[in-house]
């Protein structure tokens, strides 16, 4: 508790986006938070994730990004939800996926400021050279493993950056 009496105010309030909001940006919120309670860190964070179209409003993740998840120990059950307005009110960080999403979501920012926000997660990658998350949604397999790996160095690097560990 700090000395306003909110626990809120401290945490870092990140939210993942991609398209959907069924394939990307809820692994992204189920490794992120996993990543922070293995640390003892889950206090210090709100972990949230949207999608830049809301056709899927409601559904839990794709089922092969569930099983693909599952395998590494994760476990999503987000309920898929469009980006608002409010949502540049209510986080500190909006981490797309690419950049049509970098574009989409930049036209739902109430104004110039909270575009600041909007930041793109490859830009976090450590280990990896690619410049934006592939949607696997039309993809084999293989597209949701990709995710998954390319997920893991760049989640890695933004708790590294927020956090120093
Ligand atoms: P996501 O993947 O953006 O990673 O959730 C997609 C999910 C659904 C569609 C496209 C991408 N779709 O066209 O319905």
């Amino acid at each position: 508790m700090n000395t306003t009496g909110n626990r809120n105010a401290a945490k870092h309030k990140i939210l993942f986006v991609c398209l959907g909001n069924i394939c990307r940006s809820p692994a992204a919120e189920g490794i992120f938070r996993r990543m922070v309670e293995r640390r003892g860190l889950a206090e210090r964070f709100f972990i949230d994730s949207a999608g830049t179209y809301g056709g899927h409003a409601g559904e839990l993740p794709d089922s092969r990004m569930r099983a693909a998840a599952s395998r590494r120990g994760y476990e999503l059950t987000h309920r898929s939800r469009p980006l608002t307005e409010e949502d540049f009110r209510r986080f500190d960080m909006i981490i797309v996926m690419d950049d049509p999403n970098y574009e989409r979501a930049s036209r739902t920012a109430p104004d110039m400021e909270s575009i600041d926000k909007l930041h793109r997660i490859t830009d976090f990658a450590r280990k990896h050279v690619w410049d934006h998350i592939p949607d696997p949604y039309y993809e084999g397999a293989e597209g949701f493993e990709l995710v998954l790996d390319l997920l893991e160095d760049c989640l890695d690097g933004l708790l590294e950056s927020l956090t120093g560990k």
